[in-house]
């Protein structure tokens, strides 16, 4: 049968007829999934890809328009007394325990830079546990709801909302059922789908993978906000009674799910958008910089900020653009609900530069040696500049923003990296509450009191989140107490301890 010969005269006109070449070769299932995806928007969606990428080639500066954050709308952790971070807490805890608090995580990435085949979430770093980053975070959210419940004396859900796109749904869902959703109710663990975009030529051909397959790539983080919608999201959120959501990217191993403090800090400013950030380590750091540009607030890329802007310092020695973005985020679902219906369409699309495999005139599959296609992505904070109350709050780097990015071969942002800064973390929560370490002789492990963060700690003890959400209550197990490294405190030792 031949392609219908106005689809055929459609995509001619705009320079898409080569997606139909090899339409002949094709059975009835792929012709049928062919005709689907090569509906009117296509031709629409590769001409913006190649205008975007054109304008991306030579991308502006934006140095003479940016401001910093007014010191009045960032919050720190670090430089707050302990009075006010209580404070903040304890209003955390109360949303929480109103059960008006979700969380939200950012599961559709493809992890390329990691280089696996499976959502990231499922990566084991290699902890002595052997914990995945999605047991990681299960077992926060079970003992976040925990320490609410007790504080107020009831049952606290806080539902665990997880975007995932074609990718990586799938997986996803098999692997929370393989372990049983790690004990969270499964009607409380959300797993919805964002769209997919077609991956374009620099001359903006949509890429064949397959004989009958566009090539397709998620539409971004950004493309949250389309799959609220898509899946009435929101409509969920509501009938839970929920106000406020945490959304957080997978690849933190130090992320503080639903962080009462954050939480608090922003309900207590009134705020309808935050974002955590961390003090940019070096100003050349490859993270996004939260701040003003032409007085709206904005996350700025690294490659958007010339060398010279990214070194300016303040009076007190500080970065002047120092507040790096850790894809940490607070929305009020009522400022969800108006990007989603109002904003969503102004989101600019920015352009990625890919190998993207292709088939060639011949029909064979290609790996390209060099970027060949373009893909377009929406990112989850340009809405900050919808906002009418917006925050940030600074956190200390080595207690929570160690994410994992590149593989082993890489320098930072690796599975070792992740794994010695989760490490560091509970030796340093282990020796405050009291313990000490000997080695498999028995001979005392000298302690270390100041640690990197990407070097191993003297001694390995891991800490269960179920035991402990950020280092608080270890003393009634640990109180000069002396532990074998390597040493793992979980539910079952705590207990043992807890009647020793
Ligand atoms: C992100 C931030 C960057 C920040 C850095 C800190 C964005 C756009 N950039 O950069 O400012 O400094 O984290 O680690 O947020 N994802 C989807 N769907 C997609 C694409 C990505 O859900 O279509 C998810 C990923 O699964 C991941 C998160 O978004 O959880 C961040 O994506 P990634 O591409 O890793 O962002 P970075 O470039 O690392």
């Amino acid at each position: 049968m031949a392609a219908p010969a106005e689809l055929r005269a459609r995509l001619e006109r705009a320079g898409q007829g080569h997606l139909l070449r090899f339409w002949p070769e094709l059975g009835p299932a792929q012709r049928s999934a062919l005709l689907a995806a090569l509906g009117p928007g296509l031709a629409e969606h590769c001409a913006l890809a190649a205008a975007a990428r054109g304008r991306e080639r030579a991308p502006p500066r934006l140095d003479g328009r940016m401001e910093p954050l007014p010191g009045a709308l960032l919050g720190s952790a670090r430089r707050s007394g302990p009075a006010a971070l209580q404070r903040w807490e304890a209003e955390g805890f109360h949303q929480i325990s109103q059960n008006k608090v979700a969380v939200l995580l950012l599961a559709g990435g493809q992890g390329t830079r990691l280089g696996v085949s499976y959502p990231k979430g499922m990566y084991d770093v290699g902890l002595p546990s052997g914990k995945t980053l999605y047991q990681l975070q299960a077992e926060r959210i079970r003992k976040v709801e925990q320490l609410a419940g007790q504080r107020y004396h009831r049952r606290c859900i806080i539902p665990w909302y997880i975007m995932t796109s074609e990718f990586t749904l799938g997986p996803t869902e098999e692997f929370f059922a393989e372990h049983n959703y790690f004990n969270l109710e499964k009607s409380n663990v959300i797993m919805f789908e964002q769209r997919m975009l077609p991956a374009v030529t620099f001359d903006g051909k949509a890429i064949l993978e397959e004989k009958g397959k566009i090539a397709m790539a998620p539409d971004g983080n950004g493309g949250l906000y389309r799959a609220l919608m898509d899946n009435k999201i929101l409509d969920d959120m509501k009938e839970r009674g929920i106000q406020y959501v945490h959304v957080y990217c997978v690849d933190n191993i130090l992320v503080k799910m639903a962080d009462p403090v954050f939480i608090g800090f922003c309900v207590s400013k009134g705020a309808d958008c935050g974002a955590k950030v961390v003090e940019k380590a070096y100003p050349t750091e490859p993270v996004g910089v939260v701040c003003l540009v032409d007085g709206l607030y904005q996350v700025v890329e690294y490659s958007e900020i010339s060398p010279e802007t990214a070194q300016q310092r303040s009076p007190d020695g500080r970065l002047l653009y120092s507040t790096g973005n850790i894809c940490n985020h607070f929305f009020t679902v009522d400022f969800l609900q108006t990007v989603a219906q109002k904003f969503e369409p102004q989101l600019k699309h920015h352009v990625a530069i890919k190998k993207v495999p292709y088939i060639d005139e011949e029909g064979n599959l290609v790996k390209p040696l060099k970027p060949n296609g373009i893909k377009l992505e929406k990112f989850v904070f340009d809405v900050f500049q919808f906002s009418k109350n917006f925050v940030a709050f600074e956190v200390e780097r080595e207690e929570e923003f160690s994410p994992l990015k590149n593989a082993d071969t890489a320098e930072k942002d690796t599975p070792t990296t992740a794994r010695q800064s989760l490490l560091a973390q509970h030796y340093r929560w282990a020796r405050s509450a009291g313990a000490t370490f000997v080695d498999e002789n028995g001979c005392r492990i000298p302690e270390k009191f100041s640690l990197s963060g990407t070097e191993d700690p003297p001694a390995v003890c891991e800490i269960s989140p179920l035991v402990s959400y950020f280092g608080e209550g270890l003393e009634v197990y640990m109180k000069n107490r002396e532990f074998c490294s390597p040493f793992i405190l979980n539910e079952n030792k705590a207990e043992m301890l807890r009647n020793y």
